[in-house]
């Protein structure tokens, strides 16, 4: 049962089932939740002069869950705590209600979340996604079955909606790379889940610091530089992600060069994995358009990143990105530096970056 409430006389435990407003209009990524804070309840006093909220879904503090549902405890689901043995028979039961009925809610919320985000993806039509997008769902759902893991991106994007568009960018790229370097389903999965974490450990990076159009300061870059280890010890917590998986969240940062960060690894010492991973994550960060500036085009992009290939990522599987990306498809129409239109008529793998063109037109002087 839904019924009208002042913002002012929102509490804490509410289920908020309808606004005043469109939720496409809210910073909010769930359309329905429980306020779990005080900064959501700021939030929403900020923005609404009322809200709906649904009794039977509310989770007072004070009051039992009011929600019935079946009871059927999974090892998948954590409920159990190292208090868990303290607690009696009944509040064990209403434990597991709580934690299945949040992961269910979760699990509705951030499939829905991700699809909104795959409309956005920006790839261009000569890489199929279909089967990143299908393994990356595949990972949604394992990382659902955890409420707590789950969470990380509804909070991450509370944070900072960027960050979130973009792991989910990097991690379908970098699917869509280890498919094209012959990996098994198996290692896509850790690829993609590592890739889809990656930069999780921004949660915990003021938002004045990552929302920043200008230059960082030495020690506001000094604090962006803690996310990698932060997202690591964070999903490491969970024990539910797989070390490889934590090995691409520490490590994203690291270039072959020695430059890197947080541990400066070198050489062999950067797993392919991990470099996969932040090939991807440097070429969805330059072709995105920020406030602050335009992102590239394709090409333009994949020139840069093959420019400083050696010290970063190495220069073969650079080289590979590109064959993978194929930057200019046959057929596809190009602008040459002249100014002339052009239509690719063939490509040379081992110079991705030089097609052969057809000149169609001529500049208009
Ligand atoms: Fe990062």
């Amino acid at each position: 049962m839904q019924r009208k409430v002042n913002a002012e006389d929102l509490e804490l435990g509410m289920y908020v089932a309808r606004l005043d407003r469109s939720w496409t209009d809210s910073p909010f990524l769930f359309q329905g939740f429980v306020i779990s804070s005080a900064e959501e309840l700021a939030k929403l006093q900020e923005l609404c002069k009322f809200v709906f909220v649904d009794e039977d879904k509310s989770e007072y503090e004070d009051r039992t869950l009011r929600r019935s549902i079946e009871v059927r405890p999974s090892a998948s689901v954590r409920v159990t705590r190292s208090e868990w043995h303290k607690l009696s028979a009944d509040e064990q039961k209403l434990s597991f209600e709580k934690e299945i009925t949040r992961a269910a809610e979760t699990r509705t919320r951030t499939r829905s979340y991700i699809n909104k985000l795959f409309e956005e993806i920006r790839l261009g039509f000569s890489v199929d996604t279909d089967t990143a997008k299908a393994v990356v769902h595949e990972l949604v759902e394992t990382i659902a079955e955890d409420a707590d893991t789950a969470l990380w991106l509804t909070n991450l994007k509370n944070v900072h909606e960027y960050t979130a568009q973009h792991c989910v960018n990097v991690s379908v790229l970098s699917i869509v790379f280890g498919k094209h370097l012959g990996f098994t389903k198996d290692q896509l999965k850790l690829i993609g889940l590592g890739a889809l974490l990656h930069d999780v450990g921004k949660m915990q990076t003021p938002p004045e610091i990552l929302n920043k159009p200008g230059k960082l300061t030495t020690e506001e870059f000094e604090i962006i530089k803690k996310h990698p280890v932060d997202g690591y010890q964070m999903m490491k917590e969970t024990n539910s992600i797989p070390e490889q998986a934590l090995q691409i969240i520490r490590y994203h940062h690291e270039r072959v060069s020695g430059r890197g960060y947080p541990d400066g690894l070198k050489g062999d010492q950067v797993s392919t994995a991990v470099l996969m991973v932040a090939i991807a994550d440097v070429y969805d960060a330059i072709t995105s358009d920020r406030v602050y500036h335009a992102g590239l085009p394709a090409h333009e992009a994949l020139k840069a990143l093959y420019q400083i290939a050696p010290g970063e990522f190495g220069k073969k599987l650079m080289e590979e990105f590109i064959r993978c990306i194929g930057i200019y498809p046959i057929g596809s129409v190009v602008e040459l530096s002249t100014g002339d239109i052009g239509v690719v008529m063939s490509t040379d793998p081992n110079n991705k970056l030089r097609p052969l063109v057809m000149l169609a037109a001529a500049r208009r002087s």
